[in-house]
């Protein structure tokens, strides 16, 4: 295929621009993914990783060290690190949320147990580790354990956010910027650095990932209400059968009528839920233009994080970066 077709989704034009680096990378994962001594590793590391999932995260290490000139290898690791960190907080996030279906098939948890997940991600945690210390840059490690710290105190932010109906959009922000954007931007920001970019390109690289991040879960809590679960590759409707105050809930629930928050109280605060509700919960959203809302600021992330890239020098992967950032947005249609 042809590299400068813009009518392929960008992700895929990047994966294409970067396919050496990325077979590098796959290639990586699966040595380090392995285990000598203990058998389900890598059957459940298998299960998740060769079912592949858009590797999105690494693609943006290996797109900002490229753009800014380096020349390998230790961009390898740090994708393949990020991709790690990544896989351990979805089996973690799978046992915490109780889903049963993650990139197509069913989750860990559910074809082995709960035990084996929360013991793999922490495999796969501790081999992250390994594999950032090879590049040796402690400024490198640095960032990605601040990263990794951040991402378990958001998912733990929202553990206690959830069911809460005086949940506000700040605190929604705090946890999707933990949860999701704190691992895109260290994504892009140590792919900077290893390159050796100037400090307001390495600025601009993190600012466009936290932004990209943020803009991402926005689109991923709609898709919750309104994908298709063929198309997304897990469930819809778990974030309001697990009573998440997602974006598009807290606008709903902040310009609800007295009927409309007995509902949310009855469902989300109290979870008495039966069949029918999240139809409801859906026609209220609508009635108010929650979905809509939640789309627009999502877009408004969009132009910062396409701003953040300002500094960076011209690039065939700049492009593709702008218009992943478009894609992210694009992909609710
Ligand atoms: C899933 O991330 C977790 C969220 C932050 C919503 P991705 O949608 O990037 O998951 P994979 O890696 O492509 O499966
Ligand atoms: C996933 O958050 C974020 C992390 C993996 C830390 P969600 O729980 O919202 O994402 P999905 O819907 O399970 O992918
Ligand atoms: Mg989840
Ligand atoms: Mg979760």
């Amino acid at each position: 295929m042809d590299v400068d077709d813009v009518s392929q989704k960008p992700h895929d034009r990047l994966g294409q621009w970067l396919a050496a680096d990325m077979d590098a990378v796959n290639a990586l994962i699966r040595d380090r993914m392995a285990s000598k001594h203990a058998p389900r590793i890598p059957e459940v590391t298998a299960h998740l990783v060769e079912a592949g999932g858009k590797r999105l995260r690494p693609m943006l290490v290996l797109a900002a060290a490229r753009m800014c000139g380096y020349d390998g290898p230790f961009h390898i690791h740090l994708a393949a690190t990020v991709e790690f960190i990544h896989t351990a907080t979805l089996l973690h996030d799978d046992v915490v949320d109780e889903s049963q279906r993650r990139r197509g098939r069913p989750t860990a948890n559910l074809l082995w147990d709960n035990k084996s997940s929360v013991l793999v991600g922490d495999y796969l945690f501790a081999r992250s580790f390994q594999l950032m210390v090879e590049a040796d840059r402690i400024d490198i490690l640095g960032v990605l354990s601040n990263a990794s710290a951040t991402i378990a105190e958001g998912e733990v932010l929202q553990l206690t956010a959830a069911q809460d109906l005086a949940t506000t959009e700040d605190i929604y922000l705090q946890v999707v910027r933990g949860k999701t954007a704190a691992l895109f931007a260290a994504a892009t920001e140590v792919g900077g650095m290893i390159a050796g970019a100037t400090d307001a390109q390495i600025a601009g690289l993190r600012d466009y990932g936290d932004a990209l991040g943020i803009a991402f879960q926005i689109v991923d809590d709609l898709l919750d209400y309104g994908g298709v679960a063929d198309t997304i590759g897990k469930n819809t409707g778990d974030d309001f059968r697990e009573r998440k105050l997602t974006l598009p809930l807290i606008k709903a629930v902040a310009q609800a009528n007295e009927d409309e928050r007995a509902f949310w109280t009855r469902t989300i605060a109290e979870g008495e839920q039966v069949e029918g509700d999240l139809e409801q919960a859906m026609a209220i959203m609508a009635r108010h233009g929650a979905l809509e809302a939640a789309r627009a600021d999502a877009l408004a992330w969009i132009d910062t994080a396409k701003s953040a890239l300002d500094p960076l020098p011209d690039h065939a992967l700049k492009a593709m970066l702008l218009d992943l950032a478009d894609y992210v947005v694009a992909r609710i249609r």
